[in-house]
């Protein structure tokens, strides 16, 4: 179990840095939270404020296949894969790759040539055979799940891959008391989070030894 970056490519957020100026109401954690158009699509307030193909992901991909070795035609699977960005981006590159996310709009609105590789699904339920994937990734996802059932998706992902070390987890974290600040200023979905003991406590519970990054709004 390592902690690595494997979204290095990726330019820093574009989020600001301090604190979020209008306060954030239920109503936007509700919308948020049923993932449909105003979270991906809509205005800033309600997620994302459109999220579209840029080709970010082809440099993640690369990162992924080099740092689990895989190799063309091997089974990867991405957990809360949205619109599939990144699925694509691996099958371009010779990955035989899939994807489910929770949110029908997102897969309704995938990225052209890959909505068969795309399932509606639950991270806590995932509708694959144990073994099934060489690789199993999962960015910025599973804090959105209450940490009981953030444990159970842990323990899917570990479950259908193959080789227990070929998972690789991103989830919200901050290291010191302005990082949580600012970030429970802007969090709208995320229902689990913690600073990086909080985290490795529960892989730790799940006897997780797969890898691991932080996102931190800095
Ligand atoms: C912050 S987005 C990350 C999307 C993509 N992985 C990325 O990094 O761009 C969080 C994603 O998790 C999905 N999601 C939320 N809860 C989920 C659940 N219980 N099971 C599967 N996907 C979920 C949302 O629909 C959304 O696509």
């Amino acid at each position: 179990m390592a902690e690595i970056n494997l979204l290095s490519s990726i330019p820093k957020s574009r989020r600001s840095v301090s604190e979020r100026k209008e306060a954030k109401t239920q109503e936007h954690i509700n919308i948020s939270r049923m993932y449909g158009k105003e979270y991906f699509d809509g205005s800033r307030e309600y997620g994302y404020g459109g999220y579209k193909y840029d080709g970010r992901w082809i440099a993640v991909a690369k990162d992924i296949i080099k740092h689990f070795n895989l190799h063309k035609g091997q089974k990867v699977l991405d957990v809360g894969c949205a619109k599939g960005f990144l699925v694509k981006d691996l099958v371009d590159l010779g990955m035989d790759a899939f994807g489910i996310d929770i949110s029908k709009y997102a897969i309704e609105n995938s990225v052209k040539g890959i909505k068969d590789r795309l399932f509606v699904g639950n991270a806590n339920k995932l509708e694959f055979r144990d073994s099934e994937f060489d690789a199993v990734i999962s960015i910025n996802t599973i804090h959105n799940l209450i940490r009981e059932e953030c444990k159970i998706a842990i323990l899917e992902m570990q479950r259908v891959c193959k080789n227990k070390k070929n998972i690789f987890i991103q989830v919200d974290s901050y290291k010191n008391e302005n990082q949580k600040k600012i970030f429970e200023s802007w969090v709208l979905t995320a229902k689990f989070y913690g600073y990086p003991n909080e985290w490795l406590e529960l892989f730790k519970e799940c006897n997780y030894n797969g890898d691991y990054f932080w996102t931190i709004i800095e």
